[in-house]
């Protein structure tokens, strides 16, 4: 019986220490994604970079919240794009990173279909600035 007194105040004490731990998890923490924004591409333009997703259509295999569409679904749908912890499951989602992926995929992953959509630095830079707004 004391062993079954002592087991009891283990659990009780679990208990309280997994209320901590809960409290500590609140929603204040951190995310596992690392958070880039807009502001981390210097000189970039989001409302810009909302209508070149529209002009260069890539809309045909994504769905992108505040451009019209198809809603097609070749592509992953690109709303939630700032909280994302991999681009193409493959790459660290830094601002920098998502300029890359833009420029060219298949430097970054040969396998994906993602096509090269010959865009300038400029544009991945405004691009990435509007996708970095999404949450
Ligand atoms: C022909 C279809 C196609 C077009 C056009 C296209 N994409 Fe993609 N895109 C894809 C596919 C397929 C993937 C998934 C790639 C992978 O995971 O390897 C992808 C992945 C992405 C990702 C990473 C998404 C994630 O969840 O990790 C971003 C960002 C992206 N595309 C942006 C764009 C933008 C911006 C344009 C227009 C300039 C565009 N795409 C045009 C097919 C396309």
């Amino acid at each position: 019986m004391r062993d079954a007194a002592a087991s009891r105040r283990v659990r009780a004490l679990l208990g309280i220490g997994m209320c901590f731990l809960l409290a500590a998890c609140g929603p204040e923490a951190p995310s596992l994604a690392p958070l880039g924004s807009p502001a981390d591409l210097a000189g970039a333009d989001p409302g810009r970079g909302r209508r070149l997703i529209g002009d260069y259509g890539c809309v045909a295999c994504h769905t992108v919240p505040g451009v019209s569409g198809p809603g097609s679904a070749v592509g992953p749908p690109l709303k939630n794009m700032a909280l994302r912890a991999y681009i193409g499951g493959v790459l660290p989602n830094t601002p920098a990173n998502l300029v890359r992926w833009l420029l060219d995929p298949a430097a970054v992953d040969p396998l994906t279909a993602m096509p090269d959509m010959g865009m300038s630095d400029e544009e991945a830079k405004n691009i990435a600035a509007y996708l970095l707004t999404l949450r």
